[in-house]
């Protein structure tokens, strides 16, 4: 679905622009110098809307015969900032470069390709992005065969393509998330045209499966099982660069996990930016995140852990499926927000302190050694001094051992951009150290209970501090570190912790690693 409104005079500044020509839906102007070529632009308006029409589901290969051979002797880089989503995105966008056979390369030197895999989500995130944009002007100008691309949310925004094409205009390539699969065929055009491509799909398309994926590691691995958010919290762009919420089917998501499962991965996480509205969409079947997890369980494959929930979808039914345990670990990220009904209301999180705390307490009742962290924002417009120590007793009485923390940055488009953003920076930043003082204190109380306690690890590498220490994540998500053989990463080990520490907690090996099912077979003859 790709958007083909020719005159792209309303989206941006072309004050300096000229018309140079259209064809094919794709109009050509000069700006700066450089040809730009628009196929498509991000609007505003239509990332707002819901549209009621039906989500098809396209299995055909993203990378034409033709274009397997494009990345012969090129080499890319994808700098990725952001979340899961995008590290995920990532790991799609590199699968796409390798069949064409593209080779990756961690030094920019060398690359042929750098991508910019961006986030918008505060203002900080877009600033990172513009001064690598700056950084990386010299060495195009050294090197005026390399393609210079960015994608992710910020390319989504209007403002952040003007603003590309009028003082970056050494970028070649821009595209949005809703269009990564088209990633070989702009590549074509970035390698072959002398112009800069900009194709940014403003409405979410269709869900494209099939695409293949480059993973990082053989341990542990996300799957994606919806796209987008309708909930529009009102100082959150997602709903906006993400499209609404498209779940894919069940069925294809229980095949690639049972793939993963096959190819040895030991953890999965199951994505999406609020995964209990998962199967809200579908109009065939009624079907939610419950039914998915209690298939999760069926799957042999050691843990399976999920981001993020959102407090208003979390149903009954959720609860009683992760109470079974197995493979459905005790980690739930609960993202709270603040601890003032007052504020929540004006963030239209749609819950308020008291049914955010009943649901915490639901979920202790029935899922027993239940963990819970949290995302918060301070500094909200408005945020008086009693509503952020509300947060804060919330914090303890919710139980919370860990959380993001984040101070509030206005985003343009969304409904709290107009508000007035009356908390002064000072005090936002005070806020932040208190709340995160408190979160420390905390996750150092709740690791001095666990003290004598036997959990099982699972080993993900050594330690960046103490290369004899290994370091790995409990059922919990607890970071341990503990003495054992580097033979041990990507096993399983049970460890009786020792000591608390702030951010970890330190532990001693209890014999070998857990044998694996394959090894019991060997065993038994
Ligand atoms: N979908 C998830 C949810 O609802 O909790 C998280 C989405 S967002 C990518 C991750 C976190 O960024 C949010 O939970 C929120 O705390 C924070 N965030 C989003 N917009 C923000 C803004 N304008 N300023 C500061 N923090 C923001
Ligand atoms: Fe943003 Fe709210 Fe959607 Fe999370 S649920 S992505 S915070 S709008
Ligand atoms: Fe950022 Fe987009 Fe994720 S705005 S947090 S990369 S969904």
């Amino acid at each position: 679905m790709s958007d083909h409104a020719k005159d792209y005079s309303k989206y941006f500044d072309f004050s300096d622009a000229k018309l140079v020509g259209r064809e094919d839906g794709k109009t050509t102007y000069r700006i700066n110098g450089r040809n730009v070529q628009i196929n498509a632009a991000p609007d505003y308006r239509e990332e707002k809307q819901r549209g009621k029409e039906a989500v098809s589901v396209h299995y055909e290969n993203a990378v034409p015969e033709e274009l397997r051979t494009l990345g012969a002797g090129r080499k890319y880089m994808i700098q990725t900032y952001g979340c899961q989503m995008n590290e995920h995105d990532t790991e799609v966008m590199r699968g796409l470069f390798e069949e064409m056979g593209y080779v990756q390369t961690e030094h920019r030197a060398d690359a042929d390709v750098i991508l910019l895999n961006t986030c918008a989500v505060r203002e900080n995130a877009e600033d990172k992005v513009f001064g690598e944009l700056g950084h990386l002007k010299v060495l195009k100008q050294q090197r005026p065969e390399l393609i210079l691309g960015v994608c992710g949310c910020m390319s989504q925004e209007a403002s952040v393509v003007n603003r590309i094409m009028q003082k970056h205009p050494h970028v070649d390539l821009i595209f949005g998330t809703h269009n990564i699969h088209r990633l070989p065929h702009l590549l074509l055009d970035a390698h072959f045209g002398k112009e800069m491509v900009i194709e940014v799909w403003s409405k979410e398309g269709d869900i494209v499966e099939n695409l293949p994926k480059k993973r990082t590691e053989g341990l542990r691995a996300w799957v994606n099982i919806m796209y987008g958010c309708d909930k529009f919290c009102t100082y959150c762009i997602v709903p906006y660069t993400r499209g609404k919420e498209r779940s894919r089917l069940p069925e294809d998501v229980i095949a690639e996990v049972r793939d993963l499962a096959r190819q040895g991965f030991k953890e999965i996480t199951l994505l999406g930016q609020n995964v209990n509205a998962y199967g809200k969409d579908f109009t065939d079947r009624e079907y939610r995140f419950g039914h998915l997890m209690d298939e999760m369980r069926k799957i042999d494959l050691p843990r399976v852990r999920f981001t993020t929930s959102h407090p208003r979808d979390f149903d009954d039914h959720l609860i009683e499926v992760l109470a079974k345990g197995g493979n459905l670990v005790e980690h739930i990220h609960l993202p709270v927000q603040s601890g003032s009904s007052d504020v929540l209301k004006r963030m239209s999180r749609k819950y308020s302190r008291e049914r955010y705390l009943e649901l915490v307490d639901r979920i202790r009742r029935n899922i027993p050694g239940a963990v819970l962290t949290t995302d918060v924002i301070v500094g909200f417009p408005g945020e008086t001094e009693e509503q952020f120590e509300e947060t804060l007793s919330l914090m303890r009485e919710a139980g919370m051992t860990s959380a993001y923390t984040y101070i509030y940055s206005p985003r343009e488009g969304t409904p709290a951009y107009d508000m007035a953003d009356d908390v002064p920076n000072e005090v936002k930043r005070n806020r932040l150290a208190r709340l995160n003082e408190l979160i420390g204190e905390l996750s150092l109380e709740h690791h001095r209970e666990l003290v004598g306690e036997v959990v099982e690890v699972l080993v993900e590498g050594e330690s960046k501090a103490n290369v004899n220490v290994l370091s790995g994540r409990s059922r919990s998500n607890k970071l341990i570190h503990f003495e054992g053989k580097k033979e041990w990463i990507g096993r399983f080990v049970n460890v009786r912790i020792t000591a608390a520490q702030t951010w970890y907690v330190k532990a001693e090996a209890i014999g070998e690693p857990v044998p694996e099912v394959s090894e019991l077979a060997e065993q038994a003859g």
